[in-house]
């Protein structure tokens, strides 16, 4: 599970936090479905900016030592990330589930036509459905709005079915503050699931109670010698039990107590 902090080391903006792309910005104005019906254009020029800002950026290493884990563990491993970037993509990841949607990505507002490559900076006139003439708006999934139910799903039967399997279910959460759900409960489903889990951070986060270990920290530093993907060196592999990496749980020193907290239902949602 993966959120902003990833892109950090490629320059992208995280939101929370000083600097954040909610730093001094109405995200109820940008990023709700009642904030594009009173002014899209302002939405667009938003997106717009972040789909130059994220082309412009390079995958960093972190998003690389996560390509290379599924270059090893193939149908073992699932990506799910909050980020719409594309940056995992553009590392080699291929298992990967877009829980809030693409920057990459156009749909209409109105009518359930499906969504549409989109590269372009959009600006006024705004562009428009060619089905039904309504707005077109950025494919990403907004606050209030349900996550499509077919990634949820995956998410979930992924860490179910893997529970069951041969091998440990290894749930590893990297860059993201734990405010926004449903992400910030999936790791309690894994727990639940019997998982051992993982935050690497360069802060706490608001659910690390719910983590095993928090290794704090640079994601584009601790993450490729935490995984030991860098090298080819196949050494400690988190998901076949290794324990080489444990002794880094982070300054706070050995795992924490278990909290317990639920997964909300599949709808974005902020404190
Ligand atoms: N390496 C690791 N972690 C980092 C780094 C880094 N280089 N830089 C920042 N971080 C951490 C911060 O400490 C912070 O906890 O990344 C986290 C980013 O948190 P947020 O800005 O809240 O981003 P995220 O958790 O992805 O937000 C979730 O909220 O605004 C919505 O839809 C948006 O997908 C987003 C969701």
């Amino acid at each position: 599970m993966t959120g902003a902090g990833i892109s950090a080391e490629s320059g992208l903006a995280t939101f929370r936090g000083a600097g954040g792309l909610w730093d001094g910005q109405p995200v109820e104005r940008v990023a709700t479905p009642e904030g594009f019906a009173a002014d899209p254009a302002l939405v667009w020029r938003f997106y717009s900016e972040r789909r130059a800002q994220a082309a412009a950026a390079l995958p960093n290493r972190a998003h690389r030592a996560l390509a290379e884990l599924e270059a090893r563990l193939g149908e073992r491993f699932l990506l799910a990330t909050q980020n719409v970037d594309g940056l995992h993509q553009r590392a080699g990841s291929q298992r990967v589930v877009e829980m809030h949607g693409s920057l990459w990505r156009t749909r209409c507002s109105v009518c359930p036509a499906p969504p549409v490559e989109d590269r372009g900076l959009v600006e006024p006139p705004l562009p428009r459905c060619a089905r039904c003439g309504g707005l077109l708006r950025p494919a990403i999934v907004w606050f209030g709005e349900l996550l499509d139910a077919a990634d949820t799903r995956r998410i979930e039967r992924f860490i179910v079915s893997s529970a069951r399997g041969a091998s440990r279910l290894v749930f590893l959460a990297v860059g993201t503050s734990g405010n926004v759900w449903p992400a910030a409960g999936y790791v309690s489903l894994a727990r639940s699931a019997g998982a051992d889990t993982w935050l690497v951070n360069l802060d706490s986060a608001e659910n690390v109670g719910a983590f095993d270990h928090f290794v704090q920290g640079p994601a584009g530093e601790v993450l490729a010698p935490l995984l030991r993907v860098e090298n080819g060196d196949r050494g400690d592999d988190p998901a076949r039990g290794g324990d080489g990496a444990r002794g880094d749980a982070g300054p706070d020193g050995p795992p924490r107590e278990r909290g317990e907290v639920t997964p909300g239902e599949g709808r974005a949602s902020y404190p």
